[in-house]
């Protein structure tokens, strides 16, 4: 018989619920974004998060349970992220999920929202190929991984200082674009030029990243010429965060020949590095992984995926568990 989960999302800036099923087929998925809340302040304002979370969450998990066509104890488990994220938002979707787990007699599972995010290539593709490289690149993570299974990672090599989706958000910032910076970076780039040539940090330097130093040649040339192009200066820099990715990636995949590259996390959602991953993995013959657009960012169906994973390999997870604002992939 078909077991079905509840999982909930709350790490960042989106309350997010959804019913997946144990052949990962997603039943329904809700997401409620802030955007608009925080596209003020060019970038997430911890407490206006936290709040908004305990506003929407029990109607997000209604319209989840509804749209599935189910109750909450026709339920195997709920799911929940503890981490990483801001940890007033976890909080609240911690005590949801613990709340609901009690109320309806099943077991909790806490789920690592990156492993949501590797577990996101499930909801385009089962037939997901092992070992694989999977570049995570979301607001808060830049980092290239080896995977020989679901739970199982070597970090090949992360940033040392900002995120590929915090580069974009500051950029965007910096013009005065909104936040977040990703999709609207995206679009300029596609309509201009890589003219600017600025620079491609860390490109000989094994698989570690850094944007800081991009994000910096980004604002001085802004900075140095008031009458700047917002396309060119769009596309050199989505050009130059492209071929920084693609170079590590075509090292791991030179160095290691896996069947499968996974690209995952909110920055793949842009159509620039769907294109060009496309490219290097047809290049390679090797298999492309990624999640439908829809759900590159953040939403509680990769929450979903991962938690059966997560019970699959050590069960349940008892409910003495609280936020883990820093938590990091278990690596070995
Ligand atoms: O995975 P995610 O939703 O949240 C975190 O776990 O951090 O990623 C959010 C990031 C933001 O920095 C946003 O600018 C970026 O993903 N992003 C994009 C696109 N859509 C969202 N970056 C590039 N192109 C996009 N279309
Ligand atoms: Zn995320």
């Amino acid at each position: 018989m078909t077991r079905l989960l509840l999982a909930i999302e709350t790490s960042c800036d989106e309350t997010a619920a959804a019913v997946v099923d144990d052949a990962y087929t997603v039943r329904s998925s809700v997401v409620a974004s802030q955007i608009d809340l925080h596209a003020a302040f060019g970038g997430v304002v911890p407490e206006l998060a936290s709040r908004a979370h305990v506003e929407v969450i029990t109607q997000i998990v209604e319209r989840a349970l509804d749209e599935a066509g189910v109750v909450g104890t026709d339920l195997a488990a709920v799911a929940v992220t503890s981490g990483p994220g801001l940890v007033g938002a976890l909080l609240v979707g911690i005590a949801t999920a613990k709340a609901l787990a009690l109320g309806w007699g099943v077991p909790v599972v806490r789920v690592n929202h990156l492993e949501g995010h590797l577990a996101s290539v499930y909801l385009a593709d089962r037939d997901v190929p092992f070992p694989q490289i999977a570049l995570l690149v979301s607001g808060g993570h830049c980092m290239l991984t080896r995977s020989t299974g679901p739970g199982r990672y070597e970090l090949l090599g992360e940033t040392v200082d900002d995120s590929i989706g915090e580069a974009y958000d500051k950029v965007a910032r910096f013009l005065g674009l909104g936040y977040p910076g990703g999709p609207v970076l995206d679009r300029l780039a596609a309509a201009g030029e890589d003219v600017l040539g600025f620079p491609r940090p860390m490109l000989a330097d094994g698989y570690s990243f850094s944007f800081s130093g991009l994000k910096t040649a980004v604002v001085n040339h802004v900075r140095a010429d008031p009458g700047f192009s917002e396309t060119e200066v769009a596309a050199s820099f989505v050009a130059a965060c492209m071929d920084v990715l693609c170079a590590k990636l075509r090292r791991a995949l030179e160095e290691f020949g896996d069947p499968a590259v996974a690209i995952v996390g909110g920055v793949a959602a842009s159509p620039i590095l769907r294109a060009r991953a496309q490219a290097l993995a047809d290049e390679f013959g090797t298999r492309l992984l990624i999640p439908p657009q829809s759900m590159a960012t953040d939403n509680a169906a990769m929450i979903g995926v991962a938690a059966w994973h997560v019970l699959g390999a050590s069960g349940p997870s008892g409910r003495a568990f609280g936020p883990e604002p820093d938590l990091r992939l278990r690596f070995g």
